[in-house]
């Protein structure tokens, strides 16, 4: 069992409310978010296109958390340069972009002085992992498939994370476990339970139910009192 404790919650401002981008930003950190994760599609890897290195550019100023950019893009080698330069904390590559050349984007992230973060469709197994333990500083999981805010959770995905999480004590690595999609009061104790340290979390926190403050009290009570 993983220490709740350490759970960090970033908010993706994909279900954010465009014309207030920066306001809802600050009102996820005003909440206690522990980051922002900016999701970025190229209308390839992924059928839909948003978010830009200049979004990246005008929060960065913003914002004292982690600035987590999730690429969902082919080529990930031809962007990662300028959400570097725009102020990304992490850069997260999706294997399925780039097989083969994994770890050669992993070291390229890290050699610009930014965090490596290896994502995995619900699809791709485990083992595409192998030989580049040592190069990412996270892993996520996504527990939807790619390219919308507010699907349902696969929760067959759980089953995946522990798997991964006994991976990584076989290891003796203690590299964050991210989860991305889905994840709400129910879900969010479900992920944890089985080893997750970093909930990625989008119409949970942004939506016309609650505030954003409610909304991520209520994820983080979910995970600290998982009987909610
Ligand atoms: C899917 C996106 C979403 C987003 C979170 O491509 O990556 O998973 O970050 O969306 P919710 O929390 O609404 O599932």
């Amino acid at each position: 069992m993983r220490n709740r404790e350490v759970i960090q919650i970033e908010a993706s401002v994909l279900s954010a409310d465009y014309s207030r981008l920066r306001e809802q930003a600050l009102e996820a950190e005003a909440a206690g978010a522990d980051g922002i994760q900016v999701d970025v599609m190229d209308g390839r890897f992924v059928p839909r296109v948003n978010f830009g290195p200049e979004t990246v550019r005008t929060l960065r100023p913003l914002l004292k958390r982690v600035i987590d950019v999730h690429l969902m893009v082919i080529e990930p080698e031809r962007h990662i340069p300028e959400f570097a330069a725009a102020g990304a904390d992490r850069l997260i590559i999706h294997e399925e972009a780039c097989p083969g050349r994994l770890g050669r984007v992993l070291q390229s992230i890290r050699g610009l002085g930014v965090e490596a973060g290896v994502s995995i469709n619900p699809g791709t197994p485990l083992s595409v992992l192998e030989g580049v333990w040592d190069l990412a500083d996270v892993i996520q999981v996504m527990t939807v498939n790619l390219g919308l805010g507010g699907q349902p959770f696969l929760y067959d995905q759980v089953e995946k994370i522990r798997n991964l999480a006994r991976r990584l004590r076989e290891l003796g690595r203690r590299t964050p476990i991210v989860i991305d999609g889905g994840i709400d009061a129910r879900t969010a104790p479900l992920v944890v339970g089985a080893g997750a340290n970093i909930l990625v979390a989008g119409s949970s926190i942004y939506n016309r139910r609650g505030s954003v403050a409610d909304n991520l009290a209520a994820l983080r009570a979910s995970i600290s009192n998982p009987k909610l």
